[in-house]
């Protein structure tokens, strides 16, 4: 079984090194080093973070991994290639800019790959492996960790450019959710860096609504993140690459707390009609019940009762 997780790992990261290496060195990949430049990434970020490019043809990490001795139905469980009804191979990853996910320790287990034009879909990620649970892997968080415990706090972002752009202009201390659904899990990874976080997600509806899915998560581990609001559109690596870190660094002095987030969020959502208010009642009291600190706890139920004009016990109470 162990034997199996070393293979996997080792497939990885030959198909990040080839990804590597046809970024830096093939013809084809010229568009994907113009488009890295007109976002603004470095070399020397794009060489951090092990950026690549996967070439179009279809099955050229395919042969590359055969002709290394790689056996593909194990390429195939490490996530890289895909069979066709003949049994032939083909590459998951065409014609895209690679971003290489790491584990805690450093490990490659997974890509994430972005289109260079339009289309459909805009990133396209490994499956979940023996070696990648997304469950328990954030973006960023290898590089990130030892700047995190540095500075004591950290900020939460949604997107690889996000972190990349971020870090590209020295701002370090930043992880990246990516496309997966926060969990306990990852929270709990964080906590271990910092009990400090700020969540900077996309100034967008989605953002909005992830924001307060992860404050539930993040309040369960004992944790009161303060919310950034970045203007309407941007996202933390627009922001940035637009406005320089200054902008960013704004926005996070008039960052949230997490409760006048959670009210002021709620309270637009619902409305205030009783009925609103019932319906902001029932999620607040499911987000706040998950705070370990009866004390803490009780502190949020008594402050949401006053910003609502309602009384205590009705907070605390199930309706039926
Ligand atoms: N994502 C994904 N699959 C998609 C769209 C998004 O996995 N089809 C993930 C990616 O990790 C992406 C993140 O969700 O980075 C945030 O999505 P979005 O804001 O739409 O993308 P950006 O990161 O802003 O992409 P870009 O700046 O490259 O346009
Ligand atoms: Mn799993
Ligand atoms: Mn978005
Ligand atoms: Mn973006
Ligand atoms: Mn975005």
């Amino acid at each position: 079984i162990d034997e199996k997780r070393k293979t996997l790992y080792r497939i990885n990261e030959k198909a990040a090194r080839f990804f590597r290496h046809f970024l830096e060195t093939s013809p084809e990949a010229e568009r994907a080093r113009a488009y890295l430049k007109e976002r603004g990434l470095s070399g020397e970020t794009a060489k951090t973070f092990l950026l690549g490019y996967a070439p179009e043809g279809g099955g050229i990490l395919a042969s590359h991994l055969r002709l290394s001795g790689v056996e593909l139905p194990l390429a195939e469980e490490a996530g890289v290639v895909i069979h066709r009804e003949d049994g032939s191979f083909y590459d998951r990853f065409r014609g895209r800019l690679i971003f290489p996910i790491r584990d805690v320790s450093g490990r490659v287990v997974a890509f994430g790959g972005r289109i260079l034009a339009e289309g459909e879909p805009k990133y396209l990620n490994s499956p979940e492996t023996p070696v990648y649970h997304k469950s328990r892997i954030l973006y960023g968080f290898y590089e990130s960790r030892t700047y995190i415990r540095q500075k004591d706090s950290g900020f939460l972002v949604e997107g690889y450019f996000d972190l990349l752009t971020l870090w590209d202009r020295g701002i370090r201390n930043v992880v990246a959710s990516c496309g997966t659904a926060l969990t306990r899990e990852h929270v709990k990874l964080l906590r271990r860096l910092s009990r400090n976080w700020y969540l900077v997600f996309d100034a967008d509806p989605a953002g909005e609504r992830a924001a307060v899915k992860a404050l539930g998560l993040f309040f369960q581990e004992n944790l009161f993140p303060k919310v950034v609001f970045l203007p309407s559109g941007e996202d933390p690596d627009s922001l940035v690459r637009n406005f320089g870190p200054e902008a960013f660094f704004r926005e996070v002095e008039r960052a949230k707390e997490a409760l006048p987030f959670l009210l002021e969020y709620l309270l637009r959502e619902y409305g205030t009609s009783p009925q609103g208010k019932s319906a902001v009642v029932k999620e607040l009291r499911e987000i706040l019940s998950g705070i370990p600190d009866p004390v803490v706890r009780y502190e949020y139920f008594r402050l949401s009762a006053e910003r609502l004009g309602l009384p205590v016990p009705l907070l605390l109470s199930e309706s039926r």
